[in-house]
């Protein structure tokens, strides 16, 4: 099998190729940066310009399905500007490769998106599952509504479609984790805002694990991407600071002063969302690090 992946260089992507690779999966990608692209029979860079509606078909040749990650970071302060890039690098990456296939003829069955758990409204009680029919009134929530929507346009094309609402990624390199130890390990950790907010978290490796069983089990719907055990914002500054052997004496960070620094961006760490894994777990997916310790230990 021949897979085609947008955003293969970056954090889940380069865990996704590890894994296809791993499993005989060939892997085709499309990068915006032409010296990321390689030449291996089993790893394949094409090169793509969404904004100029620019992408090298040659991409899709023998591929049998689409894994969409592409998607500039969050984590970037979020002026106007650069959210309209956080809403377009998603949206008009997905409505070139819908084109690309409406215009060409093709072999591709399945169409994997990535989306966010901040869909849901920020809530301390309620437990998400996928049939949720709110929405998060903010700039994140209507980014993953306008993402979503692009996914099921490739319903039109006969293509199965599957949304993997994803929650904070957890990795020792790069994404939040990395950022949110720093203080920790400094000795002036602490909370932030209530402490109280849910933190749907998910390990790399399972991540991956999960777009590579959506993929090889033809799963189509949405399907949450977090771990069985979300933990609240206390309760991981709690865990991180005992894995690191580091005292946590300070008081809560207040949520205004979160805001006085990071601006709108602020909701990234005070929103809470607790999410069920419930309906990936039902497929017969098994998580290899289904609670926040395991985790750690293995990352830390
Ligand atoms: N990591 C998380 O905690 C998390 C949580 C929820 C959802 N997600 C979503 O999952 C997807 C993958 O996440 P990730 O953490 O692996 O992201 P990442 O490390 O930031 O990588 C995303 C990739 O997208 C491509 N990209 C960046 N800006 C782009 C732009 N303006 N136009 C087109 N392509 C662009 C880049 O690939 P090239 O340089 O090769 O073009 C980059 O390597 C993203 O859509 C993200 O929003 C991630």
């Amino acid at each position: 099998m021949r897979v085609l992946v947008t955003g293969a260089t970056g954090l889940i992507g380069k865990e996704l190729v590890k894994q296809c690779l791993k499993h005989q999966i060939k892997v085709n990608y499309l990068t915006t940066s032409k010296n990321k692209i390689e030449e291996k029979d089993n790893y394949k860079g094409f090169y793509w310009n969404p904004r100029q509606g620019e992408i090298d078909i040659n991409a899709i040749r023998g591929v049998h399905a689409i894994i969409h990650l592409a998607g500039a970071t969050i984590a970037k302060r979020w002026t106007s500007d650069y959210k309209t890039e956080i809403l377009e690098s998603r949206v008009l990456t997905g409505n070139l490769l819908f084109n690309t296939l409406h215009k060409n003829e093709h072999t591709v069955k399945h169409f994997i998106s990535s989306s966010g758990v901040n869909v849901y409204p920020s809530d301390y009680n309620e437990l998400y599952r996928e049939d949720f029919k709110g929405i998060d009134n903010s700039f994140l929530g209507n980014v993953v509504v306008s993402w979503e929507e692009v996914a099921d346009k490739f319903n039109h094309l006969n293509l199965k479609v599957s949304k993997i609402r994803t929650g904070m990624v957890l990795d020792k390199e790069e994404g939040a984790l990395p950022q949110i130890i720093k203080p920790i390990k400094f000795g002036v950790g602490a909370a932030l805002g209530s402490g109280k907010q849910w933190q749907s978290w998910i390990h790399i490796k399972d991540i991956a694990g999960i777009y590579l069983h959506v993929l090889t089990s033809n799963l189509e719907g949405t399907f949450n991407a977090v771990a069985p055990e979300p933990v609240t914002n206390s309760e991981m500054t709690k865990v991180l600071a005992k894995h690191l052997n580091k005292p946590l004496f300070l008081p809560n960070i207040p949520e205004f002063a979160l805001k006085l620094i990071l601006g709108e961006m602020a909701t990234l760490l005070t929103s809470s969302q607790k999410v069920s894994s419930q309906k990936i777990e039902k497929t017969g997916f098994t998580f290899d690090y289904p609670t926040l310790n395991k985790a750690i230990q293995d990352i830390l």
